[in-house]
């Protein structure tokens, strides 16, 4: 199937990423929020992004124009336009249900609902929609623009033909796509989130100070950043909420949660987004 319209979901750090990426890569998008306050700051992100990537020569100036001129909603109805719907809200199972029941009443059938997740099962989000085999996870990291990688997550029905179609997508957004199952935390958090938690413990337990853990993994293991540091760029509350999913749904202790990490979330001491992490950053 071939995609041209692109509407994606939500304008925080990893929507404007991927919007970016895809008006970047020839696709027609929409951003939507229902924050106005989100779409504003999105687009100045963007502005941001595209003008380092310009500078290094990385874009030329019509793939500029297009990141600068991606059409903005604050409500739903231009997925009835979309070939392709990139859903990338809060990180909330209830929302992101009733989200998915709601596009499917506004996309036409043909339109494949995809969804940026990086926790919640594909399968349940598909079984929101009476169109299972055009939902699909497509995870991506941040920062978007950067990260090569696109994690293609297929629930329990999802077809060939969408999976191929996603590939395709990827492929074109400059992405290296690769396959996982649904399965809690898919591959890549289901390996990350529990390096971050164990990093969190031997801090907890004064094996070393934040700088030390964090040099250790850069300089020893040759990580662009230590495990404390990216959980403060990822968020401390989504890699609370994904170690909450791997521990409920794997029934392992493996997966616990530091008591640390629940404590820093419960100050509201999420990482770089409210200025406190692990770390301390400026505005
Ligand atoms: N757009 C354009 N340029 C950007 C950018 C963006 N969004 N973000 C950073 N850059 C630029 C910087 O401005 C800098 O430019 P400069 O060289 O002109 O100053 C350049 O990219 C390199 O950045 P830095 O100098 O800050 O540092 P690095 O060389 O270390 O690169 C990094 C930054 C790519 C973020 C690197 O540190 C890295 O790869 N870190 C790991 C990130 C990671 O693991 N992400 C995945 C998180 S997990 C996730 O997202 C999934 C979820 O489900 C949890």
């Amino acid at each position: 199937m071939e995609i041209k319209n692109i509407v994606v979901i939500g304008a925080g750090t990893m929507g404007n990423g991927i919007a970016q990426t895809a008006a970047l890569s020839g696709y027609q998008v929409t951003m939507t929020d229902i924050i106005p306050e989100a779409i504003e700051r999105a687009k100045a992100t963007i502005a941001r992004s595209v003008e380092k990537l310009s500078g290094k020569g990385v874009i030329d100036e019509s793939q500029k124009e297009a990141a600068l001129n991606i059409q903005t909603a604050q409500h739903l109805v231009p997925a009835q336009g979309a070939d392709l719907v990139i859903e990338a809200a809060t990180e909330q199972p209830d929302l992101k249900l009733e989200l998915f029941a709601e596009l499917n009443r506004l996309a036409p059938p043909k339109t494949i609902l995809a969804t940026n997740t990086s926790s919640i099962s594909i399968t349940k989000i598909g079984a929101a929609t009476d169109r299972p085999d055009k939902v699909i996870g497509m995870h991506f990291f941040n920062p978007v623009p950067l990260m090569k990688l696109l994690e293609v997550v297929r629930g329990l029905a999802t077809s060939d033909e969408t999976t191929e179609t996603i590939f395709e997508v990827g492929r074109r957004m400059g992405k290296e796509p690769v396959e996982a199952k649904d399965s809690p935390g898919f591959i890549s958090n289901r390996i990350l989130c529990p390096m971050i938690n164990e990093a969190i413990f031997a801090l907890q337990e004064g094996i070393g100070t934040t700088e030390a853990i964090d040099k250790v993994m850069k300089l020893g293991m040759n990580h662009p950043m230590g495990p404390l540091e990216l959980a403060d760029l990822i968020g401390l509350d989504v890699v609370l909420l994904v170690l909450e999913v791997l521990h409920r749904d794997l029934g392992e202790d493996k997966y616990r949660p530091a008591p640390l990490l629940r404590r820093m979330v419960n100050a509201g001491y999420y990482g770089r987004k409210t200025g406190r992490g692990f770390y301390e950053y400026g505005n």
